[in-house]
């Protein structure tokens, strides 16, 4: 597939991960000669140059098919960086609730939020959490995303939590969309138990049993969280739990200092935890710490914006050395399946440059995840992931607020138009 666009020349954009210029290779409309990209059989990006030299270049050999994205602009497909994607039971009859001021933690005490989607994905068959999994994985890529974290975390019992990781596992074989999963067995604690008690059945009990499918080949799980809070799981609990799923051979990518600050980010740190999620309440101690591995900042503007918290300090992050990367948190709590409208509000919301937005949703997100040799950005080798806008500059993508599939012409996974 050759992709030929009368574009600008690669941009340059800061990528935190990789602590050098990493080239996004964004296409745009320029007067003068544009660029091509050729996508070989494989998917994979294999040549990235001026039109005239690829003419020449490419002349003989051929090419099946070839996208025109004249006056276009080509993005890399975006990653979104932390979601819950596989749950029933929504809580729509929550969100009055919270918009009449309850607060988050005053409905999971009450035994709803996390307890209701428990309870409903408990009794829900893989059949049909791979059908409601499917409808939003196919969402969220028409939106732009073509990598996405996806967390188990509804079912808090070895049983459950393998039948979401199963889903997940499903998904990755049947869908064009990549899928990076992790294992949250400690999302929140049972109605029944105390968090010590949930403690241990993590320890002693999930996490045994998701290793052990994990080394007869059945799951693919990259990384373990917990929702380290207040209420919730302690930064001890927290730290245990992470220090088992690390040796494990898990990557430590979890929920920190979201609702209260209780210095889960310096824990994190200590740990090495590649990336750490939320962060509304980080201390600058705790910012300082994440810059010195570094681990990389997942923030969540929509949850931020629908239980109105205080804004993380992403502009402290960026300037002391933490990469950002943006996920869109996609859960029942916060039913947002759109990139594109994640990077507006990190912009409106919390002072994001466009430029830092989209390095965010692209190569951070994909290094959040470990997975930035293959995805984030538009180099050679990489995956042939990219996005044609309908649009000569790309921040219409962010400017055009809630209507991203009109902007988003073609989403090209592998080098297949989807
Ligand atoms: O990232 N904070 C914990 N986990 C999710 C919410 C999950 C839920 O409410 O169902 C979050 O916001
Ligand atoms: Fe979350």
């Amino acid at each position: 597939v050759r992709v030929v666009s009368d574009a600008d020349p690669c941009r340059e954009y800061l990528a935190g991960p990789a602590q050098k210029n990493c080239n996004l290779a964004i296409l745009e409309e320029k007067d003068g000669i544009g660029l091509s990209i050729i996508i070989d059989r494989d998917g994979l990006i294999a040549d990235i140059g001026y039109d005239d030299v690829m003419e020449l270049k490419y002349e003989n050999q051929t090419i099946e098919e070839i996208i025109d994205a004249t006056g276009r602009s080509v993005l890399p497909g975006l990653v979104d960086a932390h979601t819950h994607p596989v749950w029933a039971g929504d809580r729509v009859h929550e969100f009055s609730m919270k918009l009449a001021g309850a607060t988050y933690m005053d409905i999971y005490e009450a035994g709803g939020g996390i307890h209701f989607t428990v309870n409903h994905t408990r009794n829900a068959s893989e059949e049909e959490l791979y059908g409601l999994l499917k409808e939003r994985l196919m969402r969220m890529l028409a939106n732009g995303t073509v990598l996405v974290e996806g967390k188990s975390g509804y079912g808090l019992d070895a049983e459950n939590e393998i039948k979401m990781l199963r889903v997940l596992e499903r998904a990755k074989r049947e869908l064009p969309i990549d899928i990076s999963s992790t294992f949250c067995g400690a999302h929140a604690v049972p109605k029944n138990q105390t968090a010590e008690e949930a403690t241990q059945n993590v320890l002693t009990e999930q996490l045994p049993k998701v290793m052990l499918m994990q080394e007869n080949g059945e799951l693919h799980v990259d990384n373990i969280d917990v929702f380290c809070e207040k209420g919730v799981f302690d930064v001890e609990q927290s730290r245990r739990i992470l220090e088992a799923g690390r040796q494990a051979g898990l990557r430590l990518n979890f929920h920190a200092d979201e609702l209260t600050p209780i210095n889960g980010t310096e824990m994190g740190a200590s740990l090495g935890a590649e990336a750490m999620s939320h962060l509304e309440e980080i201390s600058p101690e705790g910012i300082a710490a994440m810059a010195v591995k570094p681990s990389i900042a997942v923030i969540l503007p929509t949850t931020a914006y629908l239980l109105r918290l205080k804004p993380p300090p992403v502009r402290q992050m960026i300037t002391q050395g933490v990469p950002v990367a943006l996920g869109s948190d996609f859960n029942p709590n916060a039913y947002c399946l759109s990139m594109p409208l994640v990077m507006n509000l990190a912009c409106v919301l919390f002072g994001m440059t466009l430029p830092e937005a989209l390095v965010a949703a692209t190569i951070n997100a994909a290094a959040a995840l470990g997975k930035h040799k293959t995805h984030g950005s538009l180099e050679i080798g990489k995956y042939g992931d990219l996005l044609i806008l309908n649009a000569p500059r790309w921040e219409h993508l962010v400017y055009q607020m809630g209507d991203n599939q009109q902007v988003i012409g073609q989403v090209i996974k592998l080098g297949r138009i989807i």
